[in-house]
């Protein structure tokens, strides 16, 4: 059972007591940003890094461990970096956007050799920073490797199909896609290498220079990338931007500089940045943001894999995915055998340290999440619910450790129903009428995805028609979740904007821009002569292997 005195002894008593290969980095404090090509160092105050894993001081009180700093810079660095950014675009004239798409595969391959040969030090900062166990921390590190090629691979795929002529009512053009110019790429906390770099990378290989600010959390991570970035690539294409978000990237869009926001994040913060671009048409915005995705349980589910996979879906790195199963709706037939079974299965879940193998349960990052989560509780018990695991702690925490919670039965007054919780507490609504769980999406303010239960092919088909309407993947007998790479990542209402996968990616970062001239003899001299003089990276015919 979860108590504060068992909760200790989750926690490592000392650094002896972590195995060797995970020892907290030994204060990494970060000194420099990277800034057209150069390490430049930072003057100024610093961010200390405070690992969600704690170890009790020399009076025995429990503190999160020190793992480092890093610069809380000011709007004089990020409008340095931004200046970099948009010298090195130079108009979609730097060296950068006019370079042939082999030359930036070649620049973006380097990287990549370099960033692998930096694994460890990335994995263990993810792994302390973010308390992400040290299997998922590895994980995302492959995970995101593997974008990078298939990005490589897509875009081979793309501008080889744009090597060709298209003739039309006596028009000849080639249509290949440029670069949009300087984009700000911000992350989130939970996934914060993969999801940065699953804008950052198509959009510096579609040849835009990039403004890169790292989530609050999951900072120091990208540290040991730094030489990384500053030697693969040309100066000013990659920069990056650290400091208090809330003033530093609002100056940056009323520059009006900045072509386009990447940010995996909030909804609210998203409206707000674009808001300050004062041509705001001119902004293209990639968005993944709020979600709140729900299961749908129903009476002839197949209990174990129902069970199994709304676990996975709702607790997997301690529920802290944008597509978590956020709320469950089970039909009332079947809702005592499955609320039995799933409260069974959370209670087996392992709590402890990340690096623990098998770990299921680690510490949250996110400073008040325990109190914000107790308050979610408090709200749906003073309102009927009950927690239905709570011999076994459920809900219960001690620091930044919060035992996991089922809460049951949640209905529509309870901040539950309609909060992203973005943690380990799972509500579960009881429902007779079908209409109930469209109408929830209906209702919400995001449509991501949702996962449906089920064996019979009416009642499953009978759903999918307006569900696939209110979201943008039903999931049917498997839970949410972005993977695989290639397909298609989005979300309608305050969900997200633009789509991201690997193919989709490379046009979210990019504009069709062609060349075009009248069928003649003239014009087609003309043009052989670019062609085969080799005289444009634009209008050519090559073919990337
Ligand atoms: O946090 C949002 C992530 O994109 C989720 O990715 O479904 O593969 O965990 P995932």
């Amino acid at each position: 059972m979860f108590t504060e005195q068992w909760a200790k002894t989750r926690f490592p008593a000392d650094v002896s007591a972590i195995p060797a290969e995970f020892q907290p980095p030994s204060a990494l404090h970060q000194r420099v940003t990277l800034i057209n090509g150069e390490l430049v160092p930072f003057e100024g105050d610093y961010q200390p890094v405070l690992s969600p894993v704690c170890m009790p001081d020399a009076e025995g009180q429990y503190r999160q461990v020190i793992l480092g700093s890093y610069p809380i810079g000011t709007e004089a660095e990020a409008f340095l970096a931004l200046d970099a950014a948009v010298n090195a675009y130079q108009d979609g004239r730097g060296a950068w956007p006019v370079m042939p798409v082999a030359q930036r595969i070649t620049h973006v391959e380097d990287f990549t050799f370099r960033m692998l040969a930096r694994k460890k030090e990335v994995v263990n900062l993810l792994m302390w920073e973010i308390g992400k166990s040290a299997a998922d921390s590895e994980r995302e590190f492959d995970r995101t490797v593997e974008y990078i090629y298939a990005t490589i691979d897509a875009l081979k795929e793309l501008d080889n199909k744009s090597s060709r002529f298209i003739a039309a009512q006596g028009i000849l053009g080639q249509v290949r896609r440029a670069p949009l110019g300087v984009v700000l790429c911000m992350g989130p906390f939970n996934y914060p290498l993969n999801e940065t770099f699953t804008t950052l990378i198509p959009a510096l290989i579609m040849g835009n220079t990039v403004l890169f600010k790292p989530p609050k959390y999951g900072t120091l991570l990208f540290h040991p990338l730094l030489e990384a970035f500053r030697d693969a690539f040309p100066p000013g294409v990659v920069n990056t931007v650290y400091g208090r978000g809330a003033t530093v990237v609002p100056s940056l869009m009323e520059t009006g500089k900045i072509d386009a926001l990447a940010l995996i994040g909030s909804s609210r913060v998203a409206s707000e940045l674009k808001k300050k671009h004062p041509k705001v048409n001119r902004l293209r915005a990639v968005l993944s943001l709020d979600a709140k995705n729900a299961a749908i349980v129903l009476p002839d589910a197949d209990l174990d894999i129902a069970v199994q996979e709304c676990l996975s879906g709702s607790l997997s790195f301690n529920g802290q995915r944008c597509t978590a199963i956020k709320i469950i709706f089970v039909h009332a037939d079947i809702a005592a055998a499955f609320t039995a079974k799933f409260t069974e299965a959370v209670n087996l879940l392992k709590i402890g340290m990340p690096w623990e193998k098998g770990v299921n349960i680690t510490p949250l990052p996110v400073q008040d999440k325990p109190a914000y989560l107790t308050g979610l509780i408090e709200d749906a018990v003073a309102r009927g619910a009950q927690v239905l695991n709570q011999a076994a702690g459920g809900g219960q925490g001690f620091e930044t450790l919060v035992a996991p919670a089922v809460v049951y039965p949640v209905n529509t007054s309870m901040r539950l129903y309609h909060e992203e919780q973005f943690g380990p507490v799972v509500p579960i609504v009881s429902f007779t009428d079908f209409e109930d769980p469209i109408q929830y999406q209906i209702q919400a303010p995001h449509g991501m995805q949702i996962s449906i239960f089920g064996t019979d092919p009416d009642q499953i088909a009978s759903l999918i028609d307006p569900l696939v309407n209110l979201v943008c993947r039903v999931n049917i007998n498997c839970q949410c979740q972005r993977g695989p790479d290639i397909f298609p990542f989005t979300g309608r209402k305050d969900s997200a904007e633009g789509t991201l996968s690997v193919d989709t990616a490379l046009r979210a970062f990019s504009i069709r821009t062609m060349v075009a001239a009248k069928l003649t003899e003239a014009n087609k001299e003309l043009l052989n002569k670019i062609l085969h003089g080799n005289k444009s990276g634009f209008l050519n015919t090559h073919y990337i292997f």
